[in-house]
């Protein structure tokens, strides 16, 4: 294991603090008592401490899914009951949202949710939630990936119908290598399903995953009735809402009731409540949320968010179940909780000209530990200046509202001058601190990007620096030819069409791009020396070798096949689908 310091300003133990440690990551919500570092001593009288209240009430949480399979419904319904939404259904529009692909910027403003939002605070309860956007859908983007280093646990959405799905798998390998705890929620029971054992056996087999049922349903399709909440042990039984995007009419009513059968109104579904509810005591072993923590066990829900039944239920348990924010490790493997005295962060996505109007560029920070003041001064670590946070913003959709103070686990959004790119870390204080960059995951798309016309090279130029910078795709190149060709990839063709939409609307700059037929990129540990032995070796004929920015080799297959039949000849290469940036000098 390694070796961990907890740099923290508490030294008392606080009554729920939680650790749990992997092979490769340690979590930490707060302070454990550990000996506090030499660095804690002179942050202790920091202004910048998050109160532990904030800390507290705060839950944060990324939505994974194929397209289709309810994510937008679902994202509504849980403001519909977060109050954020007086009616669902107010969000979207969908039939418009499929018709502006091709407009970066009036994708923008149409979309709403779907692009350009980052995040969605709402208050329930005693709760304050930051529903992270991923963007996905048909747009599946790396945005999507990034969304998922700014969360601190994730609800994985299954059509009840169709169970696991391709985006799903690769969204929850993402999730794997991060050990993000993970909800699920079986959607669509309103609509003839897979048995839900068959999902369970689905996830577990496929995930290694072992789902913990919360709500189980009763019935499927039409005769979807209600859910039995199985830490209770009561029976909610829906009515659907009347108005569509309303919330349901719920009736309660304890498992050993006898009036439940009546209630239920079919007996067969009756008998078969009572035989799961038995069977499921029997045969699950306990919710176990050390499990959880490290991704090993999911709470399972299902219901239905279009009909609302078991969404409010859902958010319920997840408040009460969810992770407040965690903590992060630095490069250094020093644990930052988020009750360290001074302010630190990390920036996860970065984006110019959001408002076509003043031209401004904002970095989105994901808070790990202190306080946010307007107009406090903080370190960047790569460049090691100082920078004055005059002005940030919280985000709701494409709603931004100037915030005077944040707190760990929240997303900000700041003035960017052009120097935060994303995996930059900023903090106060005098101890430098550096959290690991942000990994880039395997694209699937390749094409070649030129300016037709030779005029226009210096403003293709500026235009492209600036969108590889936010990180809009990635740069690959031949080997050590830094001027040659330069390789877009990316994990979605929607980020190409977005490339040359603003290369045209912000940089008034027309451009080409030729495809290539890759579908696959692999980095490669042993870096080049291997990769060349494996070349005089003739293994890798009709793979194309690129750099990085990094200038790492990349491979680039036309199908898995090819990728799984080289990476079983291990002796060669060992191939990875993600790579991390170099390590940070902190
Ligand atoms: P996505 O964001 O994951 O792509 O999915 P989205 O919420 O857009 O839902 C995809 C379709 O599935 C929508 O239908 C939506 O109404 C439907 N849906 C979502 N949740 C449920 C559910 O619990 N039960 C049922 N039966 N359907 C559900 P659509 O026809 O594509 O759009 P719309 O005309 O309903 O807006």
């Amino acid at each position: 294991m390694k070796s961990l310091l907890i740099i923290t300003s508490l030294l008392a133990i606080t009554v729920d603090a939680f650790t749990a440690t992997t092979g490769s990551k340690t979590f930490a919500r707060r302070s454990v008592g550990v000996q506090a570092s030499t660095l804690s001593s002179e942050s202790s009288s920091s202004t910048y401490q998050a109160p532990l209240s904030e800390i507290t009430k705060r839950r944060n949480l990324a939505i994974i899914s194929h397209p289709d399979s309810g994510k937008t419904t679902m994202t509504e319904k849980l403001l519909l009951y977060g109050g954020a939404l007086q009616q669902a259904g107010a969000v979207r529009h969908k039939a418009e949202q499929r018709a502006t692909q091709s407009d970066f910027l009036a994708m923008e403003q149409e979309r709403g949710i779907s692009i350009s939002s980052t995040v969605l605070n709402f208050d329930y309860q005693d709760y304050t939630i930051r529903l992270l956007d991923t963007p996905g859908h048909q747009d599946f983007s790396e945005d999507t990936y990034r969304a998922l280093a700014a969360t601190d646990q994730a609800l994985m959405l299954m059509d009840a119908a169709k169970g696991l799905e391709p985006q799903t798998r690769k969204l929850f390998e993402v999730c794997q290598l991060r050990s993000i705890p993970l909800f699920t929620f079986v959607n669509k029971m309103d609509r003839p399903a897979l048995s839900p054992y068959d999902i369970m056996d689905q996830i577990e087999q496929e995930f290694g995953l072992e789902p913990h049922p919360i709500l189980w349903p009763i019935g499927d399709g039409d005769r979807f009735k209600g859910v039995l909440d199985r830490t209770t042990n009561t029976v909610h039984l829906y009515q659907k809402a009347e108005k569509r995007g309303a919330k349901a009419e719920a009736t309660e009513v304890a498992l050993d009731d006898e009036q439940l059968k009546d209630l239920i109104g079919d007996s067969e579904l009756y008998d078969k409540l009572m035989e799961d509810a038995e069977l499921l005591n029997e045969m699950i072993p306990p919710l176990d949320m050390e499990r959880v923590m490290i991704g090993k066990q999911s709470p399972l829900f299902f219901g239905s968010a279009m009909t609302n039944f078991g969404v409010q239920l859902f958010l319920d348990h997840f408040c009460r179940m969810g992770t407040e924010p965690l903590g992060r490790e630095t490069s250094k493997d020093i644990l930052i909780t988020p009750d360290y005295g001074e302010f630190t962060g990390f920036v996860f996505k970065t984006q110019a000209n959001l408002d076509p109007k003043h031209r401004d560029r904002l970095a989105y920070v994901r808070i790990v530990s202190g306080k946010y003041e307007k107009g406090m001064k903080v370190n960047h670590s790569r460049s090691k200046r100082q920078y004055n946070l005059a002005q940030a913003q919280a985000l709701f959709g494409s709603d931004r509202t100037s915030v005077d103070e944040a707190f760990p686990g929240d997303v900000i959004g700041i003035n960017n001058p052009g120097s935060f790119a994303i995996g930059d870390t900023l903090y106060s204080g005098n101890s430098p601190i550096a959290f690991p960059g942000i990994p880039s995951f395997s694209p699937e798309k390749f094409a070649y990007i030129r300016a037709p016309n030779p005029s226009d090279y210096k403003s293709f130029k500026k235009g492209i620096d600036q969108l590889l910078a936010e990180g809009a795709v990635q740069a690959l190149r031949q080997r050590n030819d830094e001027n040659g060709p330069l390789l877009l990839a990316a994990v979605g063709q929607l980020q190409f069409e977005v490339v040359q939409a603003r290369l045209l609307s912000e940089y008034k700059v027309d451009s080409k791009m030729e495809p290539l037929g890759y579908s696959l990129a692999r980095w490669v540990d042993g870096g080049w020396e291997a990769v060349e032995k494996a070349d005089k070796d003739g293994k890798l004929f009709g793979i194309m070798i690129v750099q990085d920015q990094w200038k790492r080799p990349v491979l680039l297959f036309r199908n898995d096949w090819k990728a799984a039949s080289l990476a079983e000849e291990e002796k060669y290469l060992q191939l990875k689908p993600w790579s991390a940036p170099p390590a940070m000098d902190d």
